[in-house]
């Protein structure tokens, strides 16, 4: 599948895929998608923890990773990271984002690090982040149940590939979370928060990334 790197609004890189129609980030600004959704509103909700355990859905180019790597260390808390991705970007594009030119030089070079090391195993990045990138297809991955505070959940959107929004595989995401455990995506489709609320999320719309107007989160338990 051919891929483009295209600038978004706020000046960030994303991939565009013309046969799909459809980019990795928002056209609105990736970095600012990337910080407003998962970031400010998925990891940080855990702040107060010693160690966090995040699942991504669609680990891509890396992006979300590099931001809570970034995070993990300017708040001094572990961070375990699993992103699965069954379609990797490859070394070249991943670098071609320059999404390192906005973190410091010091965790800059951790982005190559997650590109270049091998899959399916888990590697301690920093001496608070380990890193682990699962090379699969989300639809044949077993979930172990209750391993995860929160999962970014970064796939595709509806339109461009419906399958990954599937009560089943929703579901799966569900049973992924630990108790009070959070879903967090930049989609805000009716669908998907009626299907959120049917698996047993508490459902919550918050204002969007610039440029879209909702986004939405989903708690486990309480
Ligand atoms: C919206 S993009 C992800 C963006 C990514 N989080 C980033 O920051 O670059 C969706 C990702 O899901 C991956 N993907 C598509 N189908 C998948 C599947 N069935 N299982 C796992 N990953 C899949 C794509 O290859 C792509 O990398």
């Amino acid at each position: 599948m051919k891929r483009e790197v295209v600038k978004t609004a706020d000046g960030s890189l994303t991939i565009h895929i013309p046969e799909m129609n459809e980019n990795y980030h928002s056209g609105h600004g990736a970095l600012q998608e990337a910080k407003h959704v998962f970031i400010q509103h998925g990891l940080l909700e855990f702040k107060d923890r010693e160690e966090v355990a995040v699942f991504e859905m669609g680990f891509g180019t890396g992006l979300n990773a590099l931001l809570t790597l970034e995070n993990c260390l300017l708040r001094g808390h572990r961070v375990s990271y699993t992103g699965i991705e069954a379609f990797p970007v490859d070394i070249a594009m991943a670098k071609a984002m320059n999404y390192e030119s906005s973190v410091d030089s010091k965790i800059s070079e951790q982005f190559e690090k997650m590109h270049r090391c091998s899959w399916n195993e888990e590697h301690q990045l920093t001496a608070l982040f380990s890193f682990q990138k699962l090379h699969e297809k989300i639809e044949n991955y077993i979930p172990i149940n209750e391993t995860f505070d929160v999962i970014y959940f970064d796939a595709f959107g509806p339109r461009a590939q419906g399958e990954m929004w599937d009560v089943t595989i929703l579901t799966k995401m569900h049973r992924l979370l630990k108790p009070g455990g959070l879903f967090v995506t930049y989609c805000a489709k009716g669908q998907l928060k009626r299907d959120l609320k049917s698996i047993g999320f508490r459902v919550e719309s918050l204002p969007g990334p610039p440029g879209k107007r909702e986004m939405t989160r989903g708690w486990k338990g309480n």
